[in-house]
Order: C-alpha cells, then sequence, then structure tokens
C-alpha cells in the first residue's frame, strides 16, 4: 500500500512551534519512526506552506497513491480549494490534527476539509499519523 501524508502551513516547525502544544519532536524525527514501524507499508512526505502547492500535491496523489493522510493545518479553516480538491480526487482522505481543534479558538472548529474526507482523527498529538496509517491498513 502507498500512503502519502501532506502537512500544511507551519508544520515544517514542529519541534519547535508552540511546543506545549504540538510537542517537542520535529516531524522528520517522527516520519522515521512511521516509516520503521509500518515497514510493510510505502509512505511518503509532502510539506508546504502554499496553498496553490498543496492542491497541486493532491490532485498529483490521485495517479500516484493509495490514500492521503492530510493535516492542512491552518488552511483547514480557509481553504475552499483545499477542500474542493479532496472532493476532486477519487483515493480516500483521512483528515489529522495533532491538537484537538474542538478545545481551541472557534474559528479552529471549522473544516472545508471534513465532509469530504473518509474519517477524521484530532487531538492525539502526534500518534494521530499513526492512527491514519492504521486505519488504512486494517480496512
Ligand atoms: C493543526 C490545527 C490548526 O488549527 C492549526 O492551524 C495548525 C495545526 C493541528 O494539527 O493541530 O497549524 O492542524
Amino acid at each position: 500500500m502507498k500512503l502519502l501524508i501532506i502537512n500544511g502551513p507551519n508544520l515544517n516547525l514542529l519541534g519547535t512551534r508552540e511546543p506545549d502544544t504540538y510537542g517537542k519532536e520535529s516531524f522528520e524525527d517522527y516520519f522515521s519512526k512511521l516509516q520503521f514501524k509500518f515497514r510493510e507499508t510505502e509512505l511518503s512526505y509532502y510539506q508546504s506552506n502554499i496553498e496553490g502547492e498543496l492542491i497541486d500535491r493532491l490532485q498529483q496523489a490521485d495517479k500516484e497513491f493509495d490514500g492521503v493522510i492530510l493535516n492542512a493545518a491552518a488552511y483547514t479553516h480557509t481553504s475552499i480549494g483545499i477542500g474542493d480538491a479532496v472532493k476532486a480526487i477519487s483515493i480516500p482522505v483521512v483528515e489529522v490534527h495533532i491538537s484537538n481543534t474542538f478545545s481551541r479558538e472557534s474559528f479552529r472548529h471549522t473544516s472545508y476539509i471534513s465532509a469530504n474526507a473518509k474519517g477524521i482523527i484530532i487531538g492525539f498529538g502526534l500518534p494521530v499519523y499513526d492512527l491514519a496509517i492504521q486505519s488504512f491498513i486494517n480496512k
């Protein structure tokens, strides 16, 4: 199985960004652990701070992967374009958020992605990515 993790804006700063909310581990270090744990699965990772690049990557993924794990970060709450891309592609997309967005500011309670996601995993820290991979493997 081939899965792509897509991370949106500011998630390149994981490890140093608001560690009380997002933890102290960089995504690169965590991703290495995921690759080791799920070595039977072909895992890829893409991060961009640019909305259009995230849309391009979602569109390309349709031909290349069996599924996408998407943390669109702040664009979750603003981007109709990313929401439309999730709807447009035929492979399943699991939406993840590291923090519990519903226990935070009200502007984080809206998602333009959820309605077209296969499922949503929110608030368990970095293990949300692990749980999302398991959701594909155990289906
Ligand atoms: C986030 C939650 C978003 O509200 C925020 O803008 C992020 C990260 C999360 O993973 O908890 O950048 O998607």
